[in-house]
């Protein structure tokens, strides 16, 4: 059986964490789309073509322990842009999401182009200050924090391009389920995105 939960949101809203806990409660697979983009955005920096990266990606450049950084993560949300690149990455984001024993995707277009038919998609937000607040800790936490401002003009220039471009932009599916996790301790967000799938099993 296969059941495929779909969970969007902007950058630091808490979706990695909520899709890391609803996979374990399910013992579904978990997929962080970002990444695949976030891998795209490394070999645009090392000098590849972005097209071509996304085309030629290996499991390695997934394993690149770099990923995380702020740097590369504005060059993903700029390779993000191109139709070639998000269209090079369909079909392995498709073959998991059908996975059988279920499969937990989340991202920006799981829910609205990746996966139209999720079983389950929710949409996870949190004002633009505390998702920036959220990264500044995690980035302090691994010495790698500018001051808090950056973190913010860095959010929000990424929330900028990924909900106004033209392919696959960052929005809510009519049939998500809004999460703002802004007031939420992590427990009950995650208590919160399990209640959303129950109602869909
Ligand atoms: O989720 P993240 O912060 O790791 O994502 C990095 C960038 O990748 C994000 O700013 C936009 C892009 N992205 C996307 O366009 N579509 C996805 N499904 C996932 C990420």
């Amino acid at each position: 059986m296969s059941f495929t939960i779909a969970i969007d949101g902007p950058a630091a809203a808490g979706k990695g964490t909520i899709s890391r806990a609803v996979s374990e409660h399910y013992g579904f697979a978990h997929l962080d789309t970002g990444l695949l983009y976030r891998a795209v955005g490394a070999k645009m920096l090392d000098g590849v073509a972005p097209v071509d990266a996304a085309q030629n990606l290996q499991p390695e450049d997934l394993a690149r322990t770099d990923l995380r950084g702020p740097e590369i993560a504005q060059a993903a949300s700029k390779v993000a842009v191109i139709g070639e690149v998000r269209l090079a990455l369909v079909d392995f984001q498709r073959a998991f999401a059908r996975r059988v024993g279920g499969a937990v995707l989340d991202g920006r277009d799981i829910g609205t182009v990746i996966c139209p038919r999720a079983d389950a998609k929710l949409f996870v937000t949190a004002s633009a200050e505390v998702r920036a607040k959220r990264r500044f800790m995690e980035l302090a936490a691994k010495g790698l924090a500018d001051s808090l401002d950056e973190v913010l003009a860095d959010v929000k220039a990424r929330d900028d391009r990924d909900i106004n471009r033209a392919e696959s932009p960052l929005k809510p599916a009519d049939d998500a389920v809004l999460i703002d996790t802004s007031e939420l301790s992590i427990e009950a967000a995650i208590a919160a995105a399990i209640a959303a799938i129950e109602a869909r099993r």
